[in-house]
């Protein structure tokens, strides 16, 4: 599971009962006015953007340049909508109609088929394996999900026409959601989705054997994708509020807060949170980050355009409420989900942080592999805590072939190993653990390109084990040796996600002593997200955040105070 946040947070107004004037009771007329009174029409309310463009033209002659610049910068925030939904619906349109443009790495064409497969599709729990079902194979579903206070409703995002609907008809049909779901739910049915596969696949059968669940379950599987509407969350200070809201957008806080605003088995879920936070959850099995952040970039540069369209009059139908019948049985099923969550919910421990003194560009103009130091620095940063290097794995994308997934840089080389330990050596020279350096970040990048050709061992290695297993031939010796255990116990699961946008990924450790890092580095500044778990009193995801960023500095202070380093 990985979520993702955006910094640029995109507005969503927050739709509560209630108004703003009081009511006056109204003057009692004569009555020969009052049979033409009641044919009066009634008072519209203009739609918000024609009000905001005329107000700005009626600015134009009584306000300077300057200040009708800045005006127009807030008003252009103040006229934001929930345009998010038409975005992604925006970019699934280039979806269906295969206009999408190839990506490439390297000069080399990459597969595009994840990005067929992460709208329309969920996660099925199994009793002896799960699925991941696309139902945009047969006929495309025309709807989304959209869940606020632990009800999920059904909205219809297309006219029968085949065309979106759109910003203002959206805006309204939530309005609709919104003001129907004020009350919460007392049986947060999307908490089941967060329980290990095996008790959650026997809670799915136990819960579809109803019908009109089972008729629930599928609305929100074959959906396009969901919208959570969050409830409040307590405030944190500025410093806590981005591993706050990273945390919010992961896990959802627990089941007191918004973790029964999702269903984590569906690929994407956008989460919008009363404070304007924004950003999404995916279930990993049917595409990897960058797809997901292309998707997320587009969405960005589409709420930035103002294309004013004009909604159809006619009214729309109230979005279905999904029904859920709660026995006894499933009602147990959800208070066992809610304990096993609030579990790990508690023992998540995130830290993110904007790593300021510099970013990819100064990187490149050392002549250096960005990705390739940030690596390096990991090393050096987890060696100071350590005394000793650990597994590690970084994702490389295999987008370079068919269907490819990933395989693993291992990051800990040989050449990162030796400049960790002479990093703080004072009986080296400047010079030599330069030299070092950039001998660990060639042998890093060197890596990465065997890695992205298909050439390195880790998937090898996997297939050849699982075959033996499915064979039920015996577990050859490589398998069973201790070395292999230690490669393969990632304490450091890595990634990068990069992105056009100023935004940050973050997903948990994978094993329980270990921690994950996910960033995006940009060209000016780098987004860390750093995760470990509270219960192993070894790690720490501050302590590793504070070291991986003086590492850095350190580094680039080797650099600088290197002669010949060509800063
Ligand atoms: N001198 C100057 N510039 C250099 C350089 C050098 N020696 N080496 C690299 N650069 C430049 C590159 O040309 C590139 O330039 P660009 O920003 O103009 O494109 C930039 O630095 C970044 O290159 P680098 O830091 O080496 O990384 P990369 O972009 O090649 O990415 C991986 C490396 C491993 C992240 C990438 O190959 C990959 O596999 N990504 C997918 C990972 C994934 O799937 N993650 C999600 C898992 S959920």
């Amino acid at each position: 599971m990985l979520a993702l946040l955006g910094r640029s947070a995109l507005r969503f107004t927050a739709l509560k009962p209630g108004c703003l004037v009081r009511p006056v009771a109204p003057t009692k007329l004569p009555g020969r006015y009052l049979a033409h009174q009641k044919s009066l029409p009634r008072l519209p309310v203009p739609p918000l953007q024609q009000t905001l463009e005329r107000y700005l033209l009626a600015l134009e002659p009584i306000v300077s340049q300057e200040e009708l610049e800045s005006t127009k910068q807030i008003v252009k925030e103040f006229g934001q909508k929930a345009k998010l939904i038409s975005g992604v619906l925006d970019f699934k349109t280039m979806i269906d109609n295969e206009t999408l443009p190839v990506e490439s790495l390297g000069g080399n064409p990459l597969c595009m088929n994840q990005y067929y497969q992460i709208l329309s599709s969920c996660r099925i729990p199994g009793s002896k394996s799960d699925s991941v079902v696309n139902y945009s194979q047969t006929k495309k579903p025309t709807h989304i999900t959209v869940v606020h206070n632990f009800q999920f409703f059904e909205l219809f995002v297309y006219n029968s026409d085949g065309t979106p609907l759109t910003v203002d008809q959206i805006y309204m049909q939530l309005e609709k959601i919104w003001h129907s779901s004020l009350q919460t739910n007392k049986e947060p049915i999307g908490i089941l989705t967060t329980g290990h596969r095996n008790s959650w696949a026997n809670a799915y059968n136990n819960l579809i054997k109803d019908k009109v669940n089972k008729e629930s379950v599928k609305c929100i599987q074959k959906s396009i994708f969901t919208v959570c509407l969050d409830a409040p969350v307590p405030k944190v200070s500025d410093e806590l509020y981005m591993s706050h809201v990273a945390a919010q957008m992961l896990h959802g806080g627990g089941s007191r807060w918004n973790s029964g605003n999702r269903w984590f088995d569906k690929t994407l879920q956008f989460i919008v949170g009363e404070d304007g936070s924004c950003g999404l959850v995916y279930e990993h099995s049917p595409a990897e980050g960058p797809p997901i952040v292309a998707l997320l970039d587009h969405v960005f540069e589409y709420c930035n355009t103002s294309v004013m369209v004009r909604s159809p009059m006619i009214p729309l139908a109230m979005p279905r409420k999904l029904r859920f019948n709660i026995t006894p049985d499933i009602k147990r099923d959800i208070e066992k989900a809610k304990q096993n969550l609030n579990m790990m919910v508690r023992d998540v421990d995130i830290k993110c942080f904007v790593f300021q003194h510099f970013g990819k560009d100064y990187v490149k103009s050392q002549k250096m592999s960005p990705d390739a130091l940030i690596q390096v620095a990991l090393q050096l940063a987890y060696y100071r805590i350590y005394g000793e290097p650990c597994a590690t794995y970084e994702s490389a994308s295999l987008r370079m072939f068919h269907l490819g997934r990933t395989d693993t840089i291992r990051s800990a080389t040989v050449g990162s190993s030796v400049f960790v330990r002479a990093m703080d050596n004072p009986q080296l020279q400047s010079q030599e653990k330069v030299a070092l350096l950039k001998k660990a970040v060639q042998m890093h990048r060197a890596y990465t390109d065997m890695a992205i050709r298909g050439q390195a061992i880790d998937r090898h290695l996997l297939g050849l084990k699982l075959q033996a297993i499915e064979d039920l031939v015996r577990i050859p010796e490589i398998f069973m040796d201790t070395s292999y255990a230690v490669a393969f116990h990632f304490n450091l699961s890595t990634s990068q996600v990069p992105a056009k946008i100023d935004c940050l990924m973050c997903f948990g450790p994978v094993v329980p002593d270990g921690y994950g890092v996910c960033y995006n580095p940009m060209e000016d500044h780098i987004n860390f997200a750093v995760s470990a778990f509270n219960s192993c009193a070894e790690t720490n995801a501050a302590k590793l955040a504070h070291f991986l960023e003086q590492a850095l500095v350190d580094m680039r202070e080797l650099l600088i105070q290197t002669p010949n380093s060509k800063l």
